[in-house]
């Protein structure tokens, strides 16, 4: 019980990613506070975490909205005193090549994986640098470089690698860690939306047929990351060979896109 008596906030934690994240954390004892927008699919969420930690408890809101994100964070920290770790789960992709987008589906996406991050941060900051803990922001492989059809999805998760930079020097002082996780393609749930280039949602594509990490996998490095204080991890090895040599030799990187890009934007249908 590693994580026994503190406080996280896990953001977009009624399914995927964000709900296997929240019940390892409550498997080791940590009071989590669940987020989403639908309260069935938080309902439904909150009663699996019950099962490990019966203190947890959910608030429904869209972090997207900076208000509502404050008060997601006001309230977690009136009901239980402290605020440990907060991890900005929260996102969408898009698709479609950028001449066909509408600028708006930038902003949306901006919105959610942005904004949606920067807007419980802020909030959460004297409460973590009192606590001494930890901000994740869950980026993407799609943050390491462009990529075909998900230009707006790519410049999002590029800025949370600003935003983690700035603040990691901001906090030298304050003794806080603030990690980064890279996330390679995942097993999806039924009905996983992503926004398409007129702006309207789209579902994706069951991903049963490869054989892919899961979210349990993704929410076990994600808290290794926690536990180490690291800054980057950087999830499947496609993805290790991506982070490497982007840097290095982004011109290879681009000619291996080019040329597997049909197979690449087909298996994101
Ligand atoms: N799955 C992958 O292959 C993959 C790969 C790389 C990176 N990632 C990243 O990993 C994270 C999680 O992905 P996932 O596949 O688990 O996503 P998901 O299955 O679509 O789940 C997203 C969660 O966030 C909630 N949510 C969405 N927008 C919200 C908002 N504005 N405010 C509050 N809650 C919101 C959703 O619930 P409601 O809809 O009810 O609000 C749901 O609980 C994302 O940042 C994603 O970009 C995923």
């Amino acid at each position: 019980v590693k994580y026994k008596g503190k406080v996280a906030i896990i953001t977009g934690s009624s399914r995927g990613i964000g709900k296997a994240i929240a019940i390892q954390m409550a498997q080791q004892g940590c009071t989590v506070v669940l987020n989403g927008r639908n309260q069935e699919r938080l309902d439904q969420a909150l009663a699996e975490v019950k099962q490990y930690q019966d203190q947890a408890i959910s608030i429904r809101c869209d972090v997207g909205d900076s208000e509502e994100a404050h008060r997601l964070v006001e309230e977690t920290v009136s009901r239980f005193g402290r605020l440990d770790i907060l991890i900005n789960n929260v996102g969408v992709s898009n698709r479609g090549k950028f001449a066909d987008t509408h600028p708006d589906v930038f902003r949306k996406v901006f919105d959610t994986n942005l904004f949606g991050s920067v807007n419980p941060t802020v909030p959460a900051m004297p409460h973590i640098r009192e606590s001494k803990g930890s901000i994740v922001f869950i980026s993407s492989l799609a943050g390491i470089r462009g990529l075909p059809e998900l230009s707006a999805y790519c410049s999002a998760k590029m800025g949370l690698r600003a935003v983690a930079e700035s603040i990691r020097i901001e906090e030298v002082k304050s003794n806080i860690h603030v990690g980064l996780i890279y996330v390679g393609r995942t097993e999806i749930e039924p009905n996983k939306e992503a926004i398409a280039a007129d702006g309207s949602l789209v579902i994706l594509k069951e991903r049963h047929a490869e054989k892919l990490p899961s979210t349990g996998d993704v929410a076990r490095s994600v808290l290794k990351n926690i536990d180490r204080r690291k800054f980057i991890t950087t999830l499947t090895t496609i993805g290790k060979i991506q982070a490497f040599l982007q840097p290095r030799f982004p011109w290879l990187i681009e000619r291996i896109v080019i040329r597997a890009s049909k197979r690449f934007t087909a298996a994101n249908e």
